[in-house]
């Protein structure tokens, strides 16, 4: 079988995350459990499992030129990411600050720096320079401008776009129009779409026409098909951590799945199954399943 070629335009953050069993309300303060530094940022996050899952993988994206940056830089390395349109500026790497709390539910608050100076230009350059290249992911934690002129460029390559609309930000008819997958939570979806997707009713009036996933926490995951028709999938019943990164597991294995030609109802399951291994470990990309681990799932 041929190589599933994925890009991920996207960001990539350090989390700064504090574990405190009780988060603070305003005027409080608390002691915590723990405080971890990590990888993190949902695109770094989603090429990271992409590549765990067997893809290779070129991420698009900008890092600072700083402690965090070079951290950052040297990780894609190790796991085996391509980097060469990783762009370095005097800006700061973004960072997240994270709570999680004692049920594994977390609050997040990212500061963007240089992943807001990614370039259209250079991105769409990239994309155009990738060989045999099949799926290209986006998320929200770089301007909207850049993923619209990426998916632009992808879709004329004959390539599957997935958008993760995390986190929300309302999004343009342009490019809407250009994504072949959105895949929100379901709080991004209520959002998008002004209703909980509490019923199959509901997921069927979101794009008709167009492929949707749409995940549900514990509750897996529903497909949504062009054709109207809606797959729903369970999660498994597993001790949780942190939830952290649990999208983006599902969102990068997902891609990595349509890359390699499995069946989207196939893709949905093995997003399940990695995305709820990961809600069992602490932090983002520190809780994802090993190659090895991923490989005995399928
Ligand atoms: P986060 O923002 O916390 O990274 P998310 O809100 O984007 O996650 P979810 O819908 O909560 O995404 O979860 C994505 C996937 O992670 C689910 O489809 C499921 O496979 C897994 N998952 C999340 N929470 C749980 C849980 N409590 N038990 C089992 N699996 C879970
Ligand atoms: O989706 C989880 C990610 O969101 C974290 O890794 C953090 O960096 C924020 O971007």
């Amino acid at each position: 079988m041929s190589k599933a070629v994925v890009a991920v335009v996207g960001s990539a953050m350090m989390d700064l995350t504090a574990y405190a069993h009780t988060l603070p309300e305003a005027g409080q303060t608390l002691v915590g459990e723990l405080f971890t530094t990590g990888f993190g940022g949902k695109g770094a996050n989603q090429a990271v499992i992409a590549a765990h899952c067997g893809a290779e993988v070129h991420f698009i994206g900008k890092l600072g030129r700083d402690l965090f940056g070079d951290s950052i830089a040297t990780n894609f390395s190790t796991v085996g990411i391509n980097s060469f349109f990783v762009e370095r500026t005097d800006t700061p790497t973004g960072i997240a600050h994270i709570w999680v709390d004692g049920n594994g539910e977390n609050r997040i608050i990212i500061i963007p720096g240089a992943n807001h100076e990614i370039e259209s230009t250079k991105a769409v350059d990239a994309i155009n320079g990738i060989d045999n290249l099949s799926v290209v992911i986006a998320q929200c934690e770089i301007k909207q401008e850049v993923t619209v002129a990426v998916f632009s460029a992808a879709k004329t390559r004959g390539c599957i776009t997935i958008l993760n609309p995390a986190p929300y930000q309302a999004l343009s008819p342009e490019l809407l129009e250009l994504c072949d997958w959105i895949i929100p939570n379901e709080t991004e979806f209520r959002e998008l779409h002004g209703q909980l997707p509490s019923s199959d009713e509901i997921l069927k009036t979101f794009r008709p026409g167009k492929n949707s996933v749409v995940t549900l926490g514990s509750l897996g995951a529903a497909l949504i098909n062009a054709d109207g028709s809606i797959i729903r999938t369970t999660a498994p019943t597993v001790d949780v951590i942190d939830t952290t990164g649990a999208g983006d597991a599902f969102v990068g294995t997902f891609a990595y799945a349509l890359a390699s030609r499995m069946s989207s109802e196939d893709a949905l399951t093995l997003g399940i199954k990695v995305a709820s291994l990961s809600v069992t470990k602490k932090g983002a990309q520190s809780s994802y399943p090993t190659q090895a681990e991923i490989s005995t799932l399928s």
